[in-house]
């Protein structure tokens, strides 16, 4: 096999060792998502990086004897994490404390993001960025604003990390179904939160639900982080979970960026679907590939209900949007 550096002086792609920088793992979910990250075999070299913690959570999951190298950095070490990497997964924020605002909520974790979004585009501008920090429907645009500010923004290496709806979705209609998930594929689309949150049965097996049933259960896709909060009772909200949906994401990315044929993720994109309407990210079928966004799906045939669902997301969404981009104008 090429070394990292022999392979990429040939071509861009023909390697299968990268580096993958995780911000904020020593959160909920940086954790679990960094073990799953060590047993991933593409992620030959793994910078864990956090305010607090990471050399800890470095040192623990370095022990897992899969065959690449794991390093914590303290926060005085943020270039040195991310510089070489080739994808950096953003699960870094502050959770709510007592007399915070919705606003001040907003403002932190955008903050955090736009931080880290400054640090990416001066010390890794060209790697491929995973935001799973929320809101991502915000949070995305804000690294777009951020990278554009610095001139190096590539709508082909931005990603929202919205698998989880996908995994709620293949989970939840299975349970009705009495299927095996594995075999459950549902295209989620639109953004990530609540009613902008689509899955398209009407393009699975399960398009003749009966529309109570079929209700049901698109809202409990939708809000499905709800019940994990309800039943953590205070300690936080999805972090398993959402660890296996992002470690599902970074490899489909690796898988992408090694030049695998047919890698296809939902996800949250510049995208072209609805740009003349004024919606400039939405979730979709995305084929990934050495360059990061190779195709960016339509959304396919969808049923009159689905179509009233996407025509409300977009006025959300165009809100969304505007709010990460305005947030980055008047705090740069
Ligand atoms: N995309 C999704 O589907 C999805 C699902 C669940 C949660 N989330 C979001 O993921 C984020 C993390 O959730 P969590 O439960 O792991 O939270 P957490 O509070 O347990 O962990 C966040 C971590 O980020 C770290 N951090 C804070 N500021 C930082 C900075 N400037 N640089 C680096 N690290 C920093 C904290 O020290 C902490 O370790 C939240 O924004 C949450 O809303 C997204
Ligand atoms: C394991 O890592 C070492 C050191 O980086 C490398 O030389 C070796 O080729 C790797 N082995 C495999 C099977 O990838
Ligand atoms: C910010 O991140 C924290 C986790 O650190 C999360 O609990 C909170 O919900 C996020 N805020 C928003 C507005 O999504
Ligand atoms: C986008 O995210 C923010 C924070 O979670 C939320 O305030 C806003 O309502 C979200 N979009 C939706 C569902 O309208
Ligand atoms: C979408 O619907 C049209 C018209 O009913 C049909 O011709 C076409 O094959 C459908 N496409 C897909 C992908 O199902």
């Amino acid at each position: 096999m090429f070394s990292k550096v022999a392979a990429r002086s040939f071509s861009s792609s023909a390697t299968n060792a990268y580096k993958v920088a995780v911000l904020g793992a020593g959160g909920g979910i940086g954790q679990p998502l960094s073990l799953l990250l060590k047993l991933n075999h593409k992620v030959t070299d793994l910078a864990l990086y956090d305010i607090k913690g990471a050399p800890g959570v470095a040192a623990d999951v370095s022990h897992v004897p899969t065959n690449s190298t794991v390093k914590g950095y303290n926060p005085d070490q943020l270039k040195e994490a991310l510089t070489g990497a080739d994808v950096i997964v953003i699960p870094a924020g502050v959770p709510r404390k007592p007399g915070m605002t919705r606003d001040d909520l907003f403002n932190t974790n955008a903050s955090i993001v736009r931080d880290l979004a400054k640090a990416a585009a001066e010390y890794a501008p060209e790697a491929a960025l995973a935001i799973i920090s929320n809101p991502v429907n915000s949070t995305v645009p804000i690294v777009a604003e951020v990278f554009k500010s610095k001139g190096v923004y590539n709508p082909k290496k931005l990603f929202g990390v919205t698998t989880l709806d996908v995994l709620r979705a293949s989970r939840f209609v299975s349970e009705i179904a009495g299927t095996d998930p594995v075999n459950e594929h549902v295209s989620v689309v639109g953004g990530h939160s609540g009613i902008t949150i689509i899955p398209l049965f009407s393009q699975t097996t399960h398009k003749d639900l009966p529309a109570d049933k079929r209700d049901a259960l698109v809202h409990r896709i939708q809000f499905g982080g709800d019940e994990v909060v309800k039943a953590k009772d205070g300690a936080g909200s999805a972090t398993l979970s959402m660890a296996q949906a992002g470690a599902r994401f970074t490899g489909a990315l690796l898988n992408g960026l090694a030049g695998e044929k047919d890698v296809i993720e939902c996800t949250f994109v510049e995208s072209p679907l609805f740009k003349d309407e004024g919606v400039e990210f939405f979730s979709s079928k995305v084929t990934l590939g050495p360059e990061g966004v190779k195709q960016v799906h339509d959304l396919g045939n969808l049923s009159d209900y689905e179509d009233g669902l996407v025509k409300t997301a977009k006025e959300t969404l165009i809100q969304n949007i505007k709010k990460g981009t305005e947030f980055v104008k008047q705090n740069p």
